[in-house]
């Protein structure tokens, strides 16, 4: 596959910043490249915010490849799924390769931003005698996922989001979804408490299917996503009886077909296949 498909080559989201453009040969660091000066970009729109890092300076220097600690709990994971990541003057260097912008873009922290996505899927059943559908050249069952529309570049994606300070990717999963896929801000407490029991039913059925890098369009060659992907499947209709319902960062949601030809935002297609083949799906 073609390593860093969408986080170079273009530019930067939600800006006018352009990147050095990398040919396909340079995008790994082993590749000698004495030519390569990528601009530095971080969005203003970081500046304050109480959740990101600051600029690396002596002042700000994080300890990098560990979780940070306060009063004995965790703030912040600098740890990457990928192993050790390199530091060169105190900036954290993407595992993966060149990416054409240094500096954070739109993430908040330098070197790995955690997230975590939530991948509920359920089988394409006929809507009179319930049997499962097959594809007809494959002849294996199709399934479904819930995606969501992102509200920023209209792409379709899992629902998921960034994991918060001290939070546990597996809490953070079931909130995303909750939040984008069941517009659960907007829900009465009693509501809000039984759907959150229904998804941590199903959660404690789910399994983890991917930890690791994300090739999403903000990365940098400091700053990159990685996230731990969960998948539920939905084997007895437990969500039939609750609407799905956009909310938060989505402005729509729907079951959609697995098939190797969805458009999905950031590297999303890749967790679909790994869920496709675990459950032996068409693809
Ligand atoms: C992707 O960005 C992750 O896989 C996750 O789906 C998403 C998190 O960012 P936001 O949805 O908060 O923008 O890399
Ligand atoms: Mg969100
Ligand atoms: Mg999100």
């Amino acid at each position: 596959d073609k390593i860093h498909a969408k986080c170079r080559g273009q530019t930067y989201p939600r800006s006018e910043q352009k990147r050095f453009i990398i040919p396909d040969d340079k995008v790994k660091w082993s590749a000698p490249w004495p030519e390569y000066n990528p601009p530095e970009y971080t969005s203003p729109s970081l500046k304050g915010q109480p959740w990101a890092d600051l600029e690396i300076s002596e002042q700000f220097a994080p300890t990098f490849n560990q979780m940070e600690r306060k009063d004995d709990h965790v703030v912040r994971n600098r740890v990457s799924y990928m192993g050790d990541y390199k530091v060169i003057n105190g900036y954290p260097i993407n595992p993966v390769g060149r990416t054409g912008i240094k500096g954070r873009g739109l993430l908040g922290h330098w070197g790995p931003n955690h997230a975590a996505d939530f991948i509920v899927t359920r089988w394409l059943r006929d809507r009179v005698n319930g049997q499962q559908i097959l594809n007809e050249d494959t002849k294996k069952p199709i399934l479904q996922f819930i995606g969501i529309q992102r509200r920023h570049g209209n792409e379709w994606a899992i629902p998921g989001g960034m994991v918060d300070a001290g939070e546990d990717p597996a809490h953070a999963a079931q909130r995303e979804f909750l939040e984008e896929a069941m517009n659960s801000q907007e829900l009465d407490p009693k509501s809000l408490e039984d759907l959150m029991e229904t998804v941590q039913e199903m959660f404690d059925r789910g399994i983890t299917i991917y930890q690791g890098y994300v090739d999403d369009p903000r990365n940098t060659d400091n700053a990159w996503m990685e996230t731990t992907a969960i998948n539920c499947h939905s084997e007895h209709g437990c969500l039939e009886h609750w609407q799905l319902q956009a909310g938060s960062d989505a402005k729509q949601v729907a079951w959609l077909e697995i098939t190797k030809s969805l458009n999905l935002y950031a590297s999303h297609i890749d967790l679909i296949e790994l869920v496709a083949n675990h459950h032996k799906a068409h693809w």
